[in-house]
């Protein structure tokens, strides 16, 4: 058995308040245990975008009597919730701003990101979906507001090369990458359709292969769990979105046996990395047990997340989640959960 801290997942849509037929706190973090993740922060891009003290504290109340691991909310902005900001500092673990398209179309400029930027309390990160070119521009901005930044998701050898750049002229700036991107490229759009799209979208062979190649550049590795309905991605007009807590770990532990990283880089990825860039401390008691060598098949229908769907549906990976535990007690173990729903803490909770 392996033993590893408790993983920690920045980048999560939990779909509550409003569409929980995609995804709740109950289905979500359990998920999210049975990923081998026992703190996850979520997104705010819900059907009514997170922009208020006010929705902020509904969201707190609904998610403690549900939640089974610890869950911390990022914040949203459109740019027009300025004096929320200070409100909001205490309860959030961060600001995410999107300047491209995506789910729930929740955009704003550039000149509405420097604005956010001006005002957003200093040192608490703001997370950005920007893409290609956006991203250097979000990152200028950003760093003469002294703003600390993290760039959600890059997914090209052009973005990767922007960041270290930025990096090495000393900017306060972060990065994360996805399994998807890490571990799937256009290639498996053409074959799965739907099942395979999200944003940003999947890169050619080239592109993953620089991520790979420079793994020491990545902060972070972030799922974007971002589950959808099977029925809403057989649509006409399938929604962007792919779930990932179940199969990050997996696809890393895979990874390892093939000599394409570290457990150590685990570590660092998927634990030391998003600790410290979102200032989160567990419990020395909090960990999981995972056995290196299991071999199992990926059954999207078997999921505990409700997004009964995955890029990965079919595919064999070895290592799998034994046991979860949070704060000393186990919480999971033989794909049973041993608490109840709300044993699960908030991360800075100010209801
Ligand atoms: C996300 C979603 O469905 O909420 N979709 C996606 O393709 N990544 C939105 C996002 O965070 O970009
Ligand atoms: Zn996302």
């Amino acid at each position: 058995m392996l033993k590893l801290p408790g993983l920690i997942d920045p980048h999560v849509h939990l779909r509550t308040p409003g569409q929980e037929y995609k995804e709740d706190f109950i289905s979500g973090t359990k998920a999210a245990i049975a990923g081998g993740f026992t703190t996850i922060l979520d997104m705010p891009n819900n059907a009514v975008p997170i922009t208020t003290l006010e929705l902020l504290k509904q969201k707190q109340e609904t998610a403690k009597k549900a939640i089974l691991c610890d869950v911390g909310f990022h914040f949203g902005s459109l740019g027009q919730n300025f004096e929320e900001f200070t409100k909001v500092q205490n309860g959030v673990t961060g600001i995410k701003i999107y300047l491209n398209q995506t789910t729930g179309g929740f955009i704003v400029d550039t000149t509405a990101f420097r604005k956010i930027c001006e005002r957003w309390p200093v040192g608490l990160p703001i997370l950005v979906h920007a893409e290609a070119d956006v991203i250097a521009e979000v990152i200028e901005i950003g760093h003469q507001t002294m703003q600390n930044i993290h760039i959600c998701h890059i997914s090209s050898q052009k973005e990767l090369e922007t960041v270290i750049q930025a990096k090495q002229n000393g900017y306060k700036v972060t990065c994360g990458v996805t399994p998807h991107h890490l571990f799937l490229t256009e290639e498996a759009t053409q074959r799965l359709g739907s099942i395979a799209m999200m944003k940003p979208t999947l890169k050619p062979q080239a592109d993953v292969d620089f991520l790979w190649n420079h793994l020491q550049d990545i902060d972070i590795i972030e799922s974007d769990h971002a589950p959808h309905s099977l029925e809403e991605k057989q649509n006409d007009k399938p929604p962007f979105g792919v779930p990932g807590l179940e199969t990050t770990l997996a696809l890393l532990l895979t990874a390892v046996k093939e000599n394409k990283l570290t457990i150590q880089d685990i570590t660092r990825l998927c634990h030391d990395g998003p600790a410290k860039i979102f200032n989160i401390t567990e419990d020395k008691q909090t960990y999981i047990e995972v056995d290196e060598n299991e071999v199992w098949t990926v059954d999207a229908a078997q999921l505990f997340t409700k997004a009964k769907s995955s890029p990965w549906n079919g595919i064999t990976l070895t290592g799998k989640v034994k046991q979860v535990y949070i704060r000393g007690t186990k919480v999971f173990e033989n794909n049973q959960f041993l608490v109840e729903p709300g044993f699960g803490q908030i991360i800075k909770n100010i209801i």
